[in-house]
């Protein structure tokens, strides 16, 4: 029961937690652990580690919530195509899977947000104050779980076993025929035909003739699709950060030819607003609901939110905030929204960032064009509302078959 009120102690605005030495901040551990981190830290300062250091750690007196929804780290191919010279190539853990490289990435994602918001998050884990939740795909999962091993090393209470600097922290997962709210992988009748729709116009821009033709040609397949486009330019990106040298003729198109039609193939899932209603208005409906638990002082209060997810996610929460540019989120890249609370004028704002990779040090502002600056709650949840459907199911048209 001694930690029952730990939340009003890290919610406290003044919180004394790391205002103190910005170089020589030490974790209340064991002490020897504090003499190795003093020495680190002694170290770091002299060889010019401070400056940085004093950027960090965020702090606000005003946080009160924070969801972040970010990327799986690198992965294999998920798909080849006929005459890949690497068709028969043996994916040590298969295809689509996370990669070492993948599993670090989220890892020193974990521990950046660990520092970034150090003021904010508990050091130790405590269920009731973070919920995770991930796409059902295995490489989103591994992705959660190297992030939160970053995020919550335990600490000396924590530690369960002498040799494992890790705890175990639950993510929670709906099946990929029933997710409508991570990865929107559940089938919804209206958007499908909508989609199908949009893709075939979208194919049949004179724009992408040559490409078409050129990779049609070189992959000896199909390639009239933008989609397509997108299965192959991750194929050989994937490929190529493997170190596997690409043939020659994906030098005149691979990255840049294929670029446009990649990134609009992944905005195409949430091309306009009523596409993004069917696509991410679940995930903004748990996202209001988190918001509002918080603005309500709601039990339970989670005061973090994280999902793990994949590029065509991240890019339909980027539309839904209303930004048009064209993106290709890499690894680890992650969405931010923070609410927060205004204590004098009693009132509440959103802040939303965005960080593109996992090395990024800090995640950049985005200022949401549809709200004024700060943006005030009433006006981000009335923008959301607008892409949250009443009953999902319904708007769908989903048969009794499909559901
Ligand atoms: C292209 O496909 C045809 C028929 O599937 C096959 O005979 C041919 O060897 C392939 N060419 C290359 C370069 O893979
Ligand atoms: C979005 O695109 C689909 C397919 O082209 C179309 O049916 C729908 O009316 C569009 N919605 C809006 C708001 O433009
Ligand atoms: C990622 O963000 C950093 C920091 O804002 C910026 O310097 C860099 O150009 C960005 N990279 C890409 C690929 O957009």
């Amino acid at each position: 029961m001694e930690y029952d009120n730990d939340e009003n102690t890290w919610r406290r605005p003044s919180s004394h937690k790391g205002r103190h030495g910005k170089c020589h901040q030490i974790p209340r551990r064991s002490s020897t652990m504090a003499v190795v981190v003093l020495g680190l830290a002694v170290l770091s300062c002299l060889l010019g580690y401070c400056v940085l250091s004093e950027t960090l750690p965020y702090e606000s007196k005003t946080l009160r919530l924070v969801v972040i929804f970010f990327r799986h780290g690198a992965r294999t191919p998920t798909t080849t195509y006929k005459s890949d010279p690497f068709k028969n190539y043996q994916w040590p853990d298969g295809l689509g899977s996370l990669t070492n490289v993948g599993k670090l990435q989220l890892y020193e994602l974990g521990k950046k947000y660990r520092n970034y918001y150090a003021n904010f998050i508990n050091e130790e884990y405590y269920d009731k104050d973070v919920y995770v939740q991930s796409s059902d795909a295995s490489r989103c999962l591994m992705s959660a779980y190297t992030f939160l091993a970053g995020l919550y090393p335990p600490t000396e209470r924590q530690m369960w076993h002498p040799e494992i600097p890790w705890q175990p922290i639950p993510v929670h997962s709906l099946p990929r025929d029933l997710d409508n709210v991570v990865a929107g992988t559940k089938s919804c009748q209206v958007w499908d035909s909508m989609y199908r729709a949009l893709l075939a116009e979208k194919n049949s821009d004179p724009k992408y003739n040559e490409l078409f033709e050129y990779l049609s040609k070189h992959t000896n397949q199909s390639m009239r699709s933008i989609l397509e486009v997108d299965f192959l330019y991750s194929t050989l990106l994937s490929e190529q950060e493997a170190g596997l040298k690409l043939p020659e003729w994906t030098k005149n198109v691979f990255p840049n030819k294929m670029l446009t039609p990649f990134m609009t193939s992944l905005a195409l899932l949430t091309y306009n607003e009523t596409l993004q209603r069917f696509k991410v208005g679940p995930l903004l409906n748990e996202i209001r609901k988190s918001f509002e638990g918080s603005v309500a002082h709601a039990s339970p209060d989670y005061s973090l939110y994280l999902f793990s997810g994949h590029d065509v996610n991240v890019v339909g929460l980027w539309r839904v905030f209303g930004f048009e540019e064209l993106l290709a989120p890499e690894y680890g890249a992650s969405i931010v929204l923070e609410l927060h609370e205004d204590t004098e004028q009693s009132s509440f704002f959103v802040k939303a960032f965005y960080r593109n990779n996992t090395k990024v040090e800090m995640p950049i502002e985005m200022k949401l064009p549809f709200c004024g600056d700060p943006c005030s709650y009433a006006e981000f949840i009335s923008h959301i509302n607008k892409f949250i459907p009443g009953n999902w199911e319904e708007e769908c048209q989903n048969t009794v078959a499909g559901i």
